[in-house]
């Protein structure tokens, strides 16, 4: 397992502007640029059923660091992503999952949530954890943790990471990799079998891999830009 080196916040730091110019798109192209990328990401689908077939690790490593860019609460970063590819770390996440699944598919969830997930068709089997080639376990930092043990508090954290994971599902897709947003509930198996620190909570859990050949999706309609914008 790689650790990743230490970052140090720029807590207290002065102010100290630099110049920023990036050169404006022509009109044409942003146009462009806009409908098409509007249809691509109109392309994404959640996949729960995937391929074994193994993933260009490096278009995983490019999507997170293009997670990495996110805007966050005070540029706080308050991020890790664990890159799991081992199949026995797989397995044993899958085990964990689908024991809270069980116990969530059995009542814990309340009828209401059972009812708002009855057209996902989803249920306490978890497949795509040990399916998928690769997780992308996103862990939000609560606080800041020094190598000394000192703390400091993180703002905007699950708005901060929410951007990110929002970035990182773009990435992936637009690169050509397909991914699900997993969150069993509770989460906190997640830091005892990846060996997270405590500032550390689990996010969600992410397969990226390629469809199954056989793979099928819900029929869902999404909201039209009408039903989701307001222009004043
Ligand atoms: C915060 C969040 C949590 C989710 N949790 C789960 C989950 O635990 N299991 C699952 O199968 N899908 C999960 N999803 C995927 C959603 O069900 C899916 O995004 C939604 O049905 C819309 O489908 P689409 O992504 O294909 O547009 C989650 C999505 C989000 C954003």
């Amino acid at each position: 397992m790689s650790i990743p080196t230490q970052w140090t916040p720029t807590h207290g730091e002065p102010f100290r502007p630099v110049p920023y110019r990036p050169p404006r798109m022509p009109l044409q192209e942003s146009l462009a640029r806009a409908a098409e990328l509007r249809e691509r990401m109109d392309g994404r689908r959640t996949v729960r059923q995937f391929s074994a077939d193994p993933v260009p690790e490096q278009v995983v490593r490019d999507a997170v660091a293009c997670a990495a860019t996110a805007p966050s609460g005070a540029h706080q970063q308050p991020w890790t992503f664990v890159l799991v590819k081992d199949p026995e770390v797989r397995r044993r996440i899958r085990a964990a999952a689908e024991e809270e699944e069980q116990l969530s598919y059995a009542g814990r969830l309340g009828e209401e949530w059972l009812a708002a997930l009855r057209p996902l068709g989803t249920d306490e089997v978890k497949p795509h954890l040990t399916d998928a080639p690769a997780l992308i376990v996103v862990f939000q930092q609560r606080y800041w943790l020094g190598e000394g043990g000192e703390k400091r508090k993180h703002y905007y954290v699950d708005e901060s990471v929410g951007i990110a994971v929002g970035m990182l599902l773009s990435a992936l897709h637009l690169s050509g990799l397909a991914a699900l947003v997993h969150t069993p509930s509770p989460m906190r198996f997640l830091s005892e079998v990846l060996g997270r620190p405590v500032n550390e909570k689990a996010f969600a859990v992410i397969p990226v891999g390629y469809p199954a050949d056989d793979c099928q999706v819900p029929d869902l309609v999404r909201k039209s830009l009408d039903q989701v914008l307001v222009e004043v």
